[in-house]
């Protein structure tokens, strides 16, 4: 039984302000990954036209967050950093998945109601098929590993579910192109073309809440710019929306138990260990039994420490946009190369002449 040769893939949207919610869910992850793995992260611009055609300003977009990818440790030379759209064989891959995934499986997504909202039939169709371009964004590499935070859990499950049909439905034509793997799916043997791909959500914070309420999703989206920490923002905001932190009038707990049914005191606590990297434990270990005006300002030093130079770095890289914008190209031309191979091998699979 072979396997697929282990690859990281990740994306991550051009759109707003990057915040502490995708620095701890997702690009985080992405640096810890590369020391042991072939990693691939990719500012994902086709996406970003799904929900919200016209941008001002897309490619200042795009640039800022190759930027926070290196100003955050990601290299780009021993891994490939890119933009969507400089590699076409993203939506070629994506218009064959979206003759693979039914309309049935697309209507059930849940991030597809919340931003379609209550007029649907008004949506773009590109924003109904989101998920199926971004299973092939990911296997069109043939990746087989993808960190994200856990509102992105849905959507793989899907590209899983695409990858399975494409597998069996061209199973006698992969065999017969001799491009296919052995694997398992569960018990079962399956000759594939495509990996079932693994999501990596864990960690102590796969989902970073508001600071205003600790029952909802940290988003670019909350109107209210207190509920977030912009990875731009400077010492004296972040010290001040971590101080204005919604919180409970209780001591911390000691164990992790101790923290149900308390989710603004579990999200700092959650936040501390991520960017600290410890688990919740360990920091219940310290600071259990003590008071928020105790473990409001150790947060602060620690955001401030892991951020600042981020920030600062950041915004040194996108002074010089010659650089950012040669770094993806030289990105977008190796993961050309790559996808090009899956899509000769894909389009002879399917019977395409070329
Ligand atoms: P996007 O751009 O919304 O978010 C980028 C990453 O940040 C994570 N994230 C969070 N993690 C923890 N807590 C939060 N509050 C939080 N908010 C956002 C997201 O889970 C994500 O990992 N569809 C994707 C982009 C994408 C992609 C892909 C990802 C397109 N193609 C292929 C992986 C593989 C998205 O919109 O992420």
């Amino acid at each position: 039984m072979t396997a697929f040769k282990p690859l990281v893939f990740s994306g991550v949207q051009p759109t707003g302000n990057l915040h502490l919610g995708n620095y701890l869910g997702a690009i985080r992850k992405f640096v810890a990954l590369q020391a042991d793995n072939d990693c691939i992260y990719c500012v994902v611009d086709l996406h970003s036209i799904t929900a919200q055609l016209v941008h001002e300003d897309l490619k200042g977009q795009i640039r800022s967050i190759a930027a926070a990818f290196i100003a955050s440790g990601i290299d780009p030379e021993k891994h490939i950093v890119f933009n969507q759209s400089a590699v076409p064989q993203h939506a070629e891959l994506a218009w064959i998945f979206n003759c693979v995934a039914r309309i049935g499986w697309m209507n059930r997504m849940t991030q597809f109601k919340d931003k379609a909202g209550k007029d649907r039939e008004n949506a773009s169709l590109g924003l109904l098929a989101y998920p199926s371009l971004m299973a092939a964004d990911i296997l069109v590499y043939r990746a087989t590993h993808v960190p994200v935070g856990d509102d992105q859990k849905q959507h793989l499950e899907l590209a899983r579910d695409i990858a399975m049909k494409f597998n069996l439905d061209f199973r006698d034509k992969i065999r017969a192109s001799g491009t296919g793997v052995d694997i398992l799916v569960g018990d079962e043997p399956v000759h594939a073309y495509f990996p079932m791909v693994e999501p990596m959500i864990e960690g102590p914070a796969p989902r970073v809440m508001s600071l205003r309420d600790g029952t909802k999703k940290m988003s670019k989206s909350d109107p209210s710019d207190l509920s977030r920490i912009n990875l731009m923002d400077d010492a004296e905001t972040i010290s001040k929306k971590i101080r204005k932190a919604k919180t409970d009038p209780e001591a911390l707990p000691s164990e992790t138990e101790g923290l149900k049914g308390r989710p603004e005191a579990e999200n700092l606590v959650g936040i501390y260990a991520a960017l600290s990297d410890r688990s919740k434990a360990e920091v219940l270990a310290e600071f259990g039994g003590q008071q928020f005006s105790t473990f409001k300002p150790a947060l602060v030093d620690l955001a401030v420490n892991v951020l600042s130079p981020i920030t600062a770095e950041m915004r040194r890289l996108m002074d010089d946009t010659a650089h950012i914008d040669a770094i993806l190209r030289n990105g977008g031309e190796r993961a050309r190369a790559r996808a090009e191979k899956t899509i000769a091998e894909v389009s002879d699979i399917i019977g395409f002449l070329r």
